[in-house]
């Protein structure tokens, strides 16, 4: 096993960060009638017996409910963060108390013990990986390809992470199944859009304690999490502007009432800015130059390189923190851009993070649990590369949520049924 600490080891007063982090996990499994009703038939059936779980996701609360979820259905589970800034340490040692779960996550760690901390998971020699931005794909394929024999599987979580892996099977390079979660509706449609909106502009507001309304904000990238953040914007009574590069998405954007300009325009008038497009460079010098004093920078796509730090930090003369979770760049004619959470996903990477509202959680969270059963049940069914979330297994996701909120909705009837499966009826 790995010579790196679990979170066990590392921190101070072990007893009272585990009873503060099942405490929050307890709220979060309230919220979660999901992975509740998956966990009770998983503690019955114990279908993952026998397999080895890694994962490298945001270890807080609601990931916590999902870990416990996959330890209780008989896996031994290897966990750590998937960025360096959002991890709750407290939870992180709640779940290292579990016999079946071994948590590595710990928040603020430098680039090394980031990467030694996957290196660990990786240790444990999973039979089914769980990633959020492919980071544990990326590390056993670079190096120890020896594992990829005995891995049944993977479960992707991310726009980011699935678009990395699209890539790397388009090479010809991804030696093993892997499901693409972020894609399926049950998480895509409420978890990127309802969760980035909701939880980005919640922690921006706590983080600086500045209203929305009569503010220009700009969105960079109006893509799922982009609308989500868009319309919540709206909802706050701030003027939406819309950068994009896909014409459809631009028109889409404009045809919602929002302004639609290149970046270069809405840097002259955006009061916040927030990156949402998965890309990188986004935001960059020539911007800087022509941002208004006293904006705030803010990104909510999967990696912190949407927005130059590099590049401004060269054009700082200064630097402060001017809040925490506010870093204040000083420029040479003294105007001052204000970057949140040092440029990594705002939601989760700010001071009082809390990532998602828990009820969307549950639903992502739910679609994995559900994938994971799917690749030990059905591994023969699915060949090395990138699969799409089975619809029934999404619907069945649906179907326990709607169950859950006590909301009825109907059948087809038979004849509806034939109708819409025949092409002979017309007009
Ligand atoms: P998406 O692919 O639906 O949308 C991205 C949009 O950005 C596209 O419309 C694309 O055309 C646009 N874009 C790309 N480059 C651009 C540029 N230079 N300027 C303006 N627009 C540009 O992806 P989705 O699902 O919205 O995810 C976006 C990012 O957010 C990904 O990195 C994803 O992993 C991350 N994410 C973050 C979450 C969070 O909790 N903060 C939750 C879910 C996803």
């Amino acid at each position: 096993m790995a010579d790196y600490p679990t979170i066990t080891e590392q921190v101070e007063d072990v007893q009272t960060a585990r009873e503060e982090g099942h405490r929050k996990m307890d709220w979060a499994r309230e919220h979660m009638p999901i992975l509740t009703a998956l966990q009770a038939d998983f503690e019955a059936d114990q279908p993952f017996e026998g397999q080895r779980i890694g994962m490298a996701m945001h270890v807080e609360a609601k990931t916590a409910v999902l870990v416990e979820t996959l330890a209780e259905a008989g896996a031994e589970v290897a966990v750590t963060g998937c960025n360096p800034l959002s991890t709750h340490d407290d939870v992180s040692a709640a779940l290292d108390e579990h016999p079946n779960i071994s948590s590595y996550a710990k928040r603020e760690v430098d680039d090394e013990e980031y990467y030694e901390a996957i290196e660990a998971v990786i240790s444990h020699e999973p039979t089914i990986t769980v990633d959020d931005g492919m980071d544990l794909v990326a590390a056993i394929h670079e190096d120890y390809p020896e594992l990829i024999d005995t891995i049944v599987g993977g479960c992707e979580e991310t726009t980011t992470g699935v678009h990395r892996l699209r890539a790397m099977d388009a090479d010809g390079a991804l030696e093993y199944p892997v499901f693409a979660v972020n894609d399926t509706p049950m998480k895509r449609l409420f978890d990127n859009v309802h969760g980035t909106g909701e939880s980005s502009l919640a922690n921006i507001a706590m983080t600086t304690n500045l209203s929305w309304a009569g503010k220009n904000v700009v969105v960079a990238g109006y893509g799922y999490c982009g609308k989500g953040v868009a319309k919540k914007a709206a909802g706050q009574n701030a003027s939406v502007v819309v950068t994009e590069v896909e014409p459809r998405r631009a028109l889409e954007a404009h045809m919602e009432g929002y302004d639609v300009m290149p970046m270069d325009e809405a840097a002259e008038i955006g009061d916040v800015f927030l990156t949402t497009t998965g890309n990188r460079d986004v935001i960059t010098a020539d911007h800087f130059e022509k941002m208004n004093d006293g904006v705030l920078l803010a990104n909510a796509g999967h990696f912190d390189i949407e927005i130059n730090l590099d590049q401004l930090s060269e054009m700082a003369v200064s630097q402060r923190d001017a809040r925490e979770g506010v870093r204040e760049y000083k420029l040479e004619d003294g105007r001052r851009l204000n970057v949140l959470a040092e440029g990594r996903l705002v939601n989760l990477a700010s001071p009082i993070a809390l990532g998602h509202p828990v009820e969307v959680m549950d639903q992502s969270f739910g679609v994995q649990a559900a994938c994971v059963r799917e690749m030990v049940e059905n591994s023969e069914a699915y060949d090395a590369g990138v699969h799409d979330v089975p619809d029934e297994l999404d619907k069945e996701i649906a179907e326990i949520k709607l169950d859950a909120e006590g909301i009825a909705y109907d059948d087809l009837t038979d004849e509806q049924a034939e109708y819409m499966g025949s092409w002979q009826h017309g007009t």
